[in-house]
């Protein structure tokens, strides 16, 4: 089975990101959203991202205009239905992802895969409200996911060879590195990254240095490209705190507990970048 057509479900952060790659890839892409309002946010995302692309000289305009022909926004999940491949990059609830599967299940042509964008749910409870569970996995981008060379790739005890095949050959069409993790919460990034995150803020909570430091000091202590507080704003202090309950939740082990301070900044609205506020203003 060759993929020619994509779906994709959901154009936030991640969704126009996977968009925006697949359709420079060379792929017919069908993206969509909840609303008309959000979908066309989504798109214009796209739009600023492949301009910035083409400004930093990633793309050719001609290149920019060709990808941007191949994406249809839609609000109606049936738009899928000659899609080969769909992505779900729903918001991480898990009754919300299991009803997207499910509509999608009865929608896909029965060839079609079916993946889950999901940074800590269970993708095996996504697969059994299918009935193509050897057809399921988890393909995780990263953001910003033009630019992040990788995706973890989440088998399930279902997922067969030939799907893992299938999955490969699209990811590296796309010119990302592939990794292979098992479907346990955090995979492998989320699992050594969350407890680095969580530390960072106990350290700051308990008054070990500012803000600035931390983020001084591993930013260039470590060369990383970021420093944790300031990863954490770009993350979301509320999408941190979702894979910490999460992994949490499941392994019960104190290195997954969210600190106080994190989880009363997500209660006071303060989620970093995205509401203008979260260790930094923006
Ligand atoms: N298409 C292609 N390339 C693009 C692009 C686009 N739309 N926009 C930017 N680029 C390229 C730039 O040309 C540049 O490339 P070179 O280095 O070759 O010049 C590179 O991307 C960096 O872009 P900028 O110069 O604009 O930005 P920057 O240098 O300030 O870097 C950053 C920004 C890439 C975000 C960097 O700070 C970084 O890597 N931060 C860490 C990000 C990270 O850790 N992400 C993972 C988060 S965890 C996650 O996502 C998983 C989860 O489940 C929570």
């Amino acid at each position: 089975m060759k993929i020619k057509k994509v779906g994709v479900i959901g154009c936030g952060l991640m969704g126009s990101g996977i968009v925006e790659v697949c359709a420079r890839a060379g792929y017919e892409v069908v993206v969509r959203e909840v609303s008309d309002e959000l979908l066309q946010k989504g798109l214009g995302r796209i739009q600023q991202s492949m301009s910035k692309g083409v400004q930093k000289g990633k793309i050719t305009q001609e290149e920019m205009e060709a990808a941007w022909k191949r994406i249809k926004g839609t609000t109606s999940l049936s738009d899928m239905a000659a899609c080969d491949i769909a992505i779900e990059a729903a918001i991480e609830n898990m009754a919300i992802k299991k009803s997207i599967f499910a509509e999608l299940d009865g929608i896909l042509p029965p060839h079609a895969i079916l993946a889950s964008n999901t940074s800590s749910l269970c993708v095996t409870e996504m697969a059994s409200v299918t009935r193509r569970g050897d057809k399921v996995l988890g393909i995780h981008f990263f953001n910003p996911v033009p630019v992040m060379p990788l995706i973890e790739f989440v088998r399930t005890i279902l997922t067969s060879d030939e799907t893992m095949a299938i999955a490969h050959e699209f990811g590296a069409s796309l010119g990302k590195t592939m990794v292979i993790a098992k479907d346990t919460p955090g995979f492998i990034v989320n699992r050594l990254l969350v407890p680095y995150l969580l530390d960072a803020v106990r350290i700051y909570e308990e008054g070990l240095a500012s803000k600035e430091d931390i983020d001084t000091a591993i930013k260039l202590g470590l060369n990383h490209p970021m420093g944790p507080l300031t990863l954490l704003d770009f993350v979301g202090l509320d999408t941190t705190l979702f894979i910490a309950d999460a992994m949490y939740e499941e392994y019960k082990d104190p290195r997954y507990a969210a600190p106080p301070l994190l989880r009363r900044m997500v209660l006071a609205g303060q989620l970093g970048r995205k509401s203008g506020k979260g260790f930094y203003n923006y």
